[in-house]
């Protein structure tokens, strides 16, 4: 009989991940068996991911904070994980010599942006607001610049206006290769709410952490009211967050929290490990109806 492939999230806090859970999901879909962990990450990551390879480790998930540390670590990258300069998915390539590279990828953005077709989202001709600048949107920007999508403008709104400033400069490359014509600005909270009349956004996309916290956004109600579509990427079992709750009252018509996203990145990690790719659908029912119970 094959050994299951030795798989595990690292993070800090990691008890509650249900990055395994997934996982199992997927295992069972594909027929693929998976030893799935989970593993608390309290000194060095690079340490506890080499010991966790060396035990014969074939890949892993990257979760807060070691993302950064992920993408250090690894020996090569995918363009995903270049872009982003964050990684949450490592594969172990091993050569005939038995020499072992790490391939890292970052596998959020195209969750994200699978979520987000899958749900219908008007991307073509919008006008997008991310909020936050952090790890999550520096993954979540280069998908959502694809030419075809027909995104009109991304403006990335965050308390520490620099951070934005900085995805902005590093995206002006990938701008120019991929004959983007999407507009791509940053600019402060203060900016926004100044700014008459009210900017219009069809699409509000909630990348800081404030929901974990049980925060909103510093925005404007005219923001919510003249935006179609929200989607947090914070998520809850049973799919509200304080943002998405907001959102529904301020009369957006589509909001969404993330665990199509969690679920979409993991079956990329998944397709990246195994080369199949799960069926993000049935498996995010799965998931929600196990989550509830
Ligand atoms: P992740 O990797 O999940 O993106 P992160 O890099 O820590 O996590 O980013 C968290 C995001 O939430 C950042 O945009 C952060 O704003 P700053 O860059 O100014 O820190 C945002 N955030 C966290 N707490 C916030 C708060 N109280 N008000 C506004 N934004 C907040």
């Amino acid at each position: 009989m094959t050994q299951p492939l030795k798989l595990a999230v690292f993070g800090n806090p990691i008890a509650h991940s249900i990055s395994p859970l997934v996982h199992g999901i997927f295992a069972q879909q594909t027929g693929i068996a998976v030893d799935y962990g989970r593993i608390k990450v309290e000194g060095d990551f690079a340490a506890a991911a080499q010991a966790f390879f060396n035990a014969g480790g074939v890949g892993c998930n990257v979760t807060v904070p070691c993302k950064p540390d992920a993408y250090d670590l690894v020996d090569c990258c995918t363009p995903s994980a270049q872009l982003a300069r964050v990684v949450n998915t490592i594969k172990v390539k091993t050569d005939d010599q038995g020499k072992r590279t790490l391939l890292g990828d970052n596998t959020d953005g195209r969750g994200l942006l699978t979520d987000l077709q899958r749900l219908g989202a008007p991307l073509a001709g919008a006008s997008i607001l991310i909020i936050g600048a952090g790890g999550a949107t520096r993954g979540i920007v280069p998908p959502l610049l694809a030419p075809e999508l027909g995104v009109t403008a991304i403006t990335i709104v965050n308390r520490t206006v620099s951070k934005a400033q900085a995805i902005v400069q590093d995206m002006a490359e990938l701008k120019a290769q991929l004959g983007a014509t999407t507009t791509l600005r940053a600019c402060s909270f203060d900016e926004l709410k100044a700014q008459r009349p009210s900017p219009r956004f069809a699409v509000l996309l909630n990348a800081t952490s404030l929901s974990l916290k049980g925060e909103l956004p510093d925005l404007a109600d005219e923001i919510y009211r003249h935006a179609a579509c929200a989607y947090d990427l914070f998520y809850t079992p049973q799919g509200r967050t304080i943002f998405t709750e907001h959102c529904t009252a301020l009369g957006i018509p589509a909001v969404y929290d993330g665990l199509g996203m969690l679920v979409g990145q993991a079956a990329l990690s998944f397709a990246l490990w195994t080369g199949v790719m799960p069926d993000v659908g049935a498996a995010l029912a799965q998931v929600r109806a196990q989550l509830g119970k």
